[in-house]
């Protein structure tokens, strides 16, 4: 019986048990196994890699888990030793995965993960000569060329949340802050703002002015609304100052605090109260939506049969509706942002949102 691995790589999303069960399922109706590798690309190089066949036994666990957020199989984000290990010398940890590949007998690898992941495993399976198929995920949606598992969801939550958040400002007459996740794209920010009427979204591909937001804020108090709703991509900044990073004491950077410092600037020009609030890993944690489990099935499904048939260093993406093949060598290192004459931006600018210049 062939064997397959698949693993969860980088920050959480919404839709991953989804992708993971509908891969078993499927590995199951071609007659091969499927194995889970804990904690990602990381788990699997480490000394001690823990593995969990994903057969009939674990079926009615995994069909649970497929409703809900997080991974079955646990990940691993953020630069730690390990990370820039890997970065420096890639070619140090070919044999190491090469070995491990072999005494796990796998014949492929499905790996779901956002960009820095992706480009990790396909390095390193290029080199290690093992099939490689990379589903995205992420709920900042910046992978080129697809939509990524998880973005949808994170969007829905954020408009629920935006949505509650407006229902208190307006009570208190206050002007409201909410950041949202999404690094140095502005996906989420843009499409959930729009979803919920916010009136000014600041998004890291538009360098806001504070004396922008300032006459807008003033002509919607003028106009007699009570309430003023700011929604803020984590990384979004004022003109050239860059965006606002944070280190822990492990030196691991953070987007953090885009948010407070637009209070602490609007604050003291306006006698309404100022306030945020920070939805962060919210998002990451929110229950998948149909479209994100639909999505996220379909992949699953379809990235275990691609790698079945012998098919390698894809990544198998989303148009919207259907699945695209997508060459990994051709989106590595490239950006997604928010496309500025799209649009959402245009529909933003009609409606009257400020987007702060
Ligand atoms: O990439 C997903 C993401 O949630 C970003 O939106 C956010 O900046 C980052 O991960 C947070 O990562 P961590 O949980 O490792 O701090």
């Amino acid at each position: 019986m062939k064997q397959f691995g698949i693993l969860t790589s980088g920050g959480d999303c919404p839709g991953l048990n989804a992708a993971i069960f509908s891969a078993a399922k499927t590995a199951l109706t071609a007659g091969c196994k499927l194995i889970g590798i804990v904690d990602g690309f990381q788990g699997l190089l480490s000394k001690t890699t823990e593995t969990v066949p994903l057969t009939a036994p674990l079926f009615d666990a995994l069909h649970n888990a497929s409703r809900l957020s997080g991974t079955f199989l646990g990940a691993r984000n953020k630069g730690d030793a390990f990370k820039k290990a890997f970065k420096d010398n890639p070619h140090d940890f070919v044999d190491i995965f090469a070995k491990k590949c072999n005494a796990l007998k796998l014949s492929g690898i499905i790996g779901i993960g956002g960009d820095g992941s992706l480009a990790a495993l396909h390095q390193l399976t290029k080199m290690g000569e093992v099939p490689f198929v990379g589903l995205p995920k992420t709920i900042d949606n910046d992978i080129p060329e697809t939509v990524a598992i998880g973005f949808q969801s994170a969007v829905a939550a954020a408009t629920q949340a935006i949505d509650a958040i407006h229902m208190t400002a307006r009570s208190h007459g206050r002007i409201m802050i909410v950041e949202v996740m999404g690094r140095e794209a502005g996906h989420i920010a843009l499409e959930a703002g729009i979803a919920s009427n916010a009136d000014i979204i600041l998004i890291p591909e538009i360098p806001y002015k504070i004396e922008a937001l300032q006459s807008k804020i003033q002509h919607i108090t003028d106009q007699g609304q009570s309430h003023v709703v700011i929604v803020t991509a984590e990384a979004a900044h004022e003109n050239e100052n860059g965006a606002h990073i944070t280190r822990d004491h492990q030196g691991r950077s953070r987007f953090s605090g885009a948010g407070q410092a637009l209070q602490n600037k609007l604050a003291p020009l306006f006698s309404q109260e100022v306030r945020t609030t920070s939805l962060g890993h919210t998002l990451r944690g929110a229950l998948p939506i149909a479209q994100d489990r639909l999505m996220a099935t379909t992949l699953g499904a379809l990235a275990f049969d691609k790698l079945h048939a012998g098919e390698s260093g894809l990544l198998l993406g989303w148009d919207g509706q259907q699945s695209i093949d997508i060459s990994l060598e051709t989106i590595l290192n490239k950006k997604a942002p928010v496309n500025l004459q799209g649009n959402y931006v245009a529909a933003a600018k009609k409606m009257g949102i400020s987007l702060g210049i």
